[in-house]
């Protein structure tokens, strides 16, 4: 007798070849792991804007396997084309743009440029080539200044957003609402990630920030490695335990295993899931934490507030848990240990490819 499994049981045997639109990135690297472990076959599509080849390596080494992987600009809708003739992908995550908040205020065009055709390119061939499975890597920017917390994914959306960066992220997610009635085979998934940090505990991979971080958590490790004297802490004013900054930070392996959780459970439509510990920890908390990781002092000092900065943001990932079976596992101190250990193994980030 033949055996008939429906799509979505075909799907859960874990056979997908997923292409990482932006793959070669900090979260795109953790997610080819997490995915080669569930038998999915990821593919690679990068213009290495801001990544390393090398990176693909390292994930070779973890993965054993050679990673498919292509240079091109997402904006290049003739090269994805090609692409995706000769690649065949079921499904798409797509990572791929700029991030840096600080500088899509001082360069908005080149984000809007970015990262709003990058993904009317990539929509235009998916469509084209009758690929309808979509992941899109969201932010919990599209929140603003939180009204209440924890963040739901009912909670308002774009009141406060402070930069062009943020704006882009609301603005996909509103092209992504548009496009899915145009054709009922669409199943998208946005996902709002938190605040990712830490690295695979190999200490092969993790995040590698061009220049100054803009980010937290790789400025304390570039500290702990020597390549910085202090951490500056934006503000110890504000109304929290202990009037510093709270945020919601997840492990990236908790992030990427959620990616593979959502391609498990497409739909339909659109869902949105956020994706976080639902856990608040203070700057403060998080130097000691590092400090305690790396068995050494963090030196920091107290400074203004940073433009733009909100007192506390974290989530509530209850819709992820009841939805895709997913939440995080990792703690915070997990995070530290591997982003030290990530950090020390390379302390000034992969070498030239
Ligand atoms: P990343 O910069 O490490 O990865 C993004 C990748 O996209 C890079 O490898 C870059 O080279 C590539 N890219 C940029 N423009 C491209 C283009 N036109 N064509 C092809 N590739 C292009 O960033 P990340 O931290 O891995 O973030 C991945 C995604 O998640 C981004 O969309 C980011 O906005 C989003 N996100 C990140 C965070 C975070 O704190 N890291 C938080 C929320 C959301
Ligand atoms: C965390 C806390 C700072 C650096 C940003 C983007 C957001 C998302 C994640 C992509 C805050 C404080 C920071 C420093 C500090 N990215 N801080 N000294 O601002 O929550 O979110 O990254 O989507 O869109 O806005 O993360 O790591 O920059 O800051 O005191 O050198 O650390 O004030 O309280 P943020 P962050």
């Amino acid at each position: 007798m033949d055996v008939v499994f429906a799509e979505s049981a075909l799907d859960r045997l874990g056979d997908m070849r997923i292409l990482l639109a932006g793959g070669a990135g900090y979260i795109g690297t953790h997610i080819i792991v997490s995915l080669c472990a569930q038998g999915h076959v990821p593919i690679v599509v990068d213009d290495l804007s801001n990544s390393s080849k090398v990176a693909i390596e390292r994930v070779e080494r973890i993965v054993e396997r050679p990673i498919s992987f292509h240079q091109a600009d997402l904006r290049d809708t003739d090269t994805l084309r090609r692409l995706f003739d000769q690649e065949g992908p079921d499904a798409v995550i797509h990572l791929a743009g700029l991030k840096a908040v600080g500088e899509s205020v001082a360069q908005p065009l080149r984000y809007y440029d970015t990262n709003i055709n990058a993904t009317v390119s990539l929509l235009r061939v998916m469509a084209e080539k009758q690929v309808h499975k979509l992941i899109f890597s969201s932010s919990a920017t599209v929140y603003g200044d939180p009204e209440s917390l924890p963040l739901t994914e009912d909670s308002r959306v774009g009141g406060g957003i402070s930069n062009p960066y943020g704006w882009t992220k609301f603005m996909i997610e509103q092209i992504l609402r548009d496009i899915a009635p145009t054709d009922p085979r669409w199943q998208i998934t946005l996902l709002r990630y938190f605040n990712p940090v830490g690295a695979h505990p190999s200490g092969l991979i993790g995040e590698d920030p061009a220049g100054i971080p803009n980010n937290l958590m790789p400025f304390i490790a570039q500290v702990a490695a020597g390549r910085r004297d202090h951490v500056n802490v934006f503000g110890d004013d504000y109304d929290t335990a202990d009037g510093t900054g709270v945020r919601d930070y997840i492990h990236v392996m908790d992030l990427a295993e959620g990616h593979v959780a959502a391609l498990n459970h497409l739909t339909n439509g659109v869902a949105t899931y956020n994706l976080g510990t639902g856990q608040g920890t203070s700057v403060l908390q998080l130097i000691h934490a590092f400090s305690a990781a790396c068995g050494a002092p963090i030196p920091y000092q107290i400074t203004a507030r940073r433009p733009g900065d909100v007192a506390a943001c974290y989530c509530s990932p209850a819709k992820a848990t009841r939805d895709l079976g997913w939440q995080a596992t990792r703690t915070i101190d997990d995070a530290c240990r591997d982003s030290w250990n990530w950090q020390s193994q390379n302390p000034a980030g992969y070498p030239a490819a």
